[in-house]
């Protein structure tokens, strides 16, 4: 995968993902997959720190669709967050959402700080999920939860070959973990009501349908944006992806816990 000026997200990527997830949107489903991720979650006025945040579409979701008060979006590199910025602002939402850089590590925020901790499939990126965890956990208020979708590999051992390969394939710095090794880094931090809910049956489907479209209209659309040279190099990620996800090795998951009041 290419790195442009250093960025794993360069504006190249945030194009080519946004033409098959949507504005906005550098993961699977949508507004209709984050109406999934806080199912039954009251989100009305509160304030949520997003993790991750890319390019924006999910922040003016939770805000839009789901009542959130403020949404504090971060993110690790400035492409994304130049275009969240200016995707924010053309929607008038600049007074509820916030997008703000940080570097990898301890979360730059006080004790007690969000009433709801968001992510969707970043966390991927942050390879010690217990060190994660426990600044969520720090950076909630009690009563408060944790939200999230996340890509998960299916076990801590080593990767089958085909994963491999998939992975590298992705060039993304992934640091995968397992189900198991999710629930202990939040029942270590503290969490209580711990769930995950694996959403590989879901995405299994949804990444056929994708593949097809990036092979036909969408993929030609986005060509004249990025080259056919992208596009069918992200053909090949999709390919070495579906494989992976019928052996369940890759197995986006929806997480939740809460901090105890
Ligand atoms: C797959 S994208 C998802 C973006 C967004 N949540 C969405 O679903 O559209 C992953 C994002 O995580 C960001 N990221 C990587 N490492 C990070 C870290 N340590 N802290 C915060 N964000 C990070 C990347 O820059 C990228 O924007």
């Amino acid at each position: 995968m290419d790195h442009d000026g250093g960025d794993l997200y360069h504006n190249r990527m945030i194009c080519m993902l946004e033409a098959v997830w949507g504005e906005g949107f550098l993961s699977p489903g949508g507004p209709d997959e984050v109406a999934r991720v806080v199912e039954g979650a009251d989100l009305s006025g509160k304030s949520i720190l997003d993790i991750g945040c890319g390019a924006g579409g999910i922040d003016i979701a939770l805000c839009r669709n789901h009542g959130a008060g403020y949404v504090c979006g971060i993110d690790v590199e400035d492409p994304v967050l130049d275009h969240a910025r200016a995707l924010v602002a053309k929607v008038g939402l600049t007074s509820q959402i916030g997008c703000l850089k940080v570097v990898p590590g301890p979360l730059p925020f006080p004790p007690a700080t969000f009433d709801v901790v968001f992510s969707k499939d970043s966390i991927v990126h942050i390879p010690d999920k217990h060190a994660l965890m426990l600044e969520v956990f720090r950076v909630l208020k009690p009563g408060g939860w944790f939200i999230a979708s996340d890509w998960l590999i299916g076990h801590d051992g080593q990767p089958s070959q085909e994963m491999a390969d998939y992975i590298a394939a992705e060039g993304l710095d992934f640091g995968m973990a397992s189900p198991a090794r999710y629930r202990a880094a939040m029942q270590a931090a503290g969490f209580a009501d711990i769930s995950l809910r694996s959403r590989n049956e879901w995405y299994r489907q949804a990444a056929r349908s994708e593949l097809e479209r990036l092979k036909g209209a969408t993929g030609a659309e986005a060509a004249k944006l990025v080259g056919q040279d992208f596009v069918d190099q992200n053909i090949a990620i999709w390919s070495r992806m579906i494989p992976v996800l019928d052996k369940g090795e890759h197995c986006p998951t929806h997480l939740r816990g809460r901090k105890p009041s």
